[in-house]
């Protein structure tokens, strides 16, 4: 956690239908009924840059990316996207919250694409410049629930983008990716299960973000 930090970042995480936009909506929501000032951004595609980076990674013309590529546009975007949209909404006493953030590298990458965490570790740290959320929110759920719900919300018709085709092991690695860190870091990620109803999951987010003190734009993270 950085020292010149006075507002309050909280990133999501979650497989694909894990049902993450939904939740980061209705949190904003909430906080934003009680004053608080919110800033809403994802990765990748939080900045100008972003978006092109990307409808290149889930939208790619020609061959596959090769895993090392799509790392780095990862990186890039998650570079920008904290420099133009994180720090200084962050500096300005805003809340932050993310959809995904370093722990989707570590999961996607690192356990899904079999690239050593250690080198996740060093280049997450190098792109976040140190920023890391108060609280991460995992949403939880097996990873063919989850396929099931993000094919059908696309449709027959929409294609699928190149993480929604992989397999159910690929998915089932990742899942496993995002439980390994969180029981590394219970202090700062919670696991919800997210095959519950979106107002309970959303009920015990709100709880959860109290508990913590993160709802005021006041708060100062810790
Ligand atoms: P979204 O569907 O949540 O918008 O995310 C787009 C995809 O990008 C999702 O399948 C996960 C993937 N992703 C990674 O593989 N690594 C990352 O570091 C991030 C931020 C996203």
């Amino acid at each position: 956690m950085l020292s010149d930090m006075a507002g309050v970042f909280i990133s999501f995480e979650g497989i694909e239908g894990s049902g993450k936009s939904t939740q980061v909506a209705l949190l904003a929501e909430a906080l934003r009924r009680q004053g608080g000032a919110v800033v809403v951004t994802r990765e990748p595609g939080g900045t100008a840059l972003g978006q092109v980076l990307r409808r290149l990674l889930l939208e790619p013309a020609g061959a596959p990316l090769a895993p090392k590529a799509e790392l780095l546009l990862m990186l890039a975007d998650r570079a920008q996207h904290v420099q133009e949209v994180i720090a200084p909404a962050l500096q300005k006493g805003s809340i932050v919250i993310s959809d995904r953030f370093v722990d989707s590298t570590t999961a996607y990458q690192g356990y899904g694409r079999g690239i050593a965490l250690e080198l996740l570790a060093q280049l997450n740290h190098f792109t976040s410049g140190g920023y890391l959320p108060a609280l991460t929110l995992l949403l939880d759920l097996p990873a063919a629930e989850g396929l099931r719900r993000a094919r059908q919300r696309r449709g027959e018709a929409a294609g699928l983008d190149p993480f929604e085709r992989e397999s159910l092991e690929f998915h089932e690695r990742v899942r496993r990716g995002f439980l390994e860190v969180a029981r590394a870091n219970p202090m700062r990620i919670y696991i919800i299960d997210a095959t519950r109803p979106r107002e309970e999951i959303h009920q015990e987010i709100v709880t959860i973000v109290r508990s913590k003190g993160l709802e005021g734009s006041s708060s100062t993270a810790s």
